[in-house]
């Protein structure tokens, strides 16, 4: 293969979690005990068998499984090795694999999505789309649980857990806005550590009335 100079960051991202899906997550679920908390925020704002979509679902656990005892879940994730993991991991949800900025769902379809540390390895100039997409995609009054960034910041660590990854995020208070313009009410959004750096955990309530983009 010739040398691409200029490396696709979707590329960087598929290939990436294709060879890093066990370090970064073993079936198990391990060293994601935070995850039943925050879903926690979500879930008893829903009724049994609510439509839940899963944005970046990974391999499915902890948070897809979670989701799934009560909800119809369905994740869409980029990677065929997580989304092959997820299968067998959560059968009873339906995955696709898919890149979540070409996917086409009919307006109405959620009544919640979850995206956690998912929008943060799309380049930034996409997400604000996939934010108006999403607010259709929920039925109004619908919820978002998502993690966005805190700071801006935009590139590559050559060696992420063994393989190259692309990240793409702005500040919390343009993600807000995003979020706002884009129809939705913010319900509270809060700081979630890891490392030197950290999260914003959000969750935002879709518009009552339908919003047109
Ligand atoms: C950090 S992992 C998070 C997985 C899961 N949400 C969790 O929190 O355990 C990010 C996931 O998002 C997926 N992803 C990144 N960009 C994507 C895109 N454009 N469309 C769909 N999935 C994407 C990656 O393949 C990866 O599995």
């Amino acid at each position: 293969m010739p040398d691409d100079p200029v490396r696709n960051p979707k590329d960087i991202v598929r290939e990436g979690y294709d060879r890093i899906s066990y370090s970064y997550r073993d079936d198990a679920g391990t060293a994601s005990d935070r995850y039943e908390e925050w879903l926690a925020q979500l879930t008893p704002l829903l009724e049994d068998g609510d439509p839940v979509l899963d944005i970046g679902c990974g391999c499915g656990v902890p948070a897809t499984k979670l989701l799934a005892q009560r909800f119809l879940v369905t994740g869409v994730d980029l990677s065929a090795v997580q989304v092959e993991r997820a299968r067998r991991l959560v059968p009873a949800a339906r995955f696709l694999c898919e890149d979540i900025t070409l996917v086409g769902f009919e307006e109405h379809s959620f009544s919640a999505i979850v995206c956690l540390f998912t929008l943060i390895h799309i380049p930034l100039d996409e997400q604000p789309a996939i934010i108006r997409k999403l607010g259709l995609w929920l039925r109004p009054g619908g919820y978002l649980l998502a993690t966005v960034g805190t700071k801006a910041w935009t590139g590559i660590d050559e060696n992420w857990h063994g393989a190259p990854m692309y990240w793409s995020h702005t500040e919390r208070q343009t993600y807000l806005r995003w979020l706002e313009e884009s129809g939705f009410k913010v319900l509270w959004d809060r700081f979630i550590p890891e490392g030197t750096g950290g999260h914003t955990l959000v969750l935002a309530r879709s518009a009552t009335e339908s919003v047109s983009i």
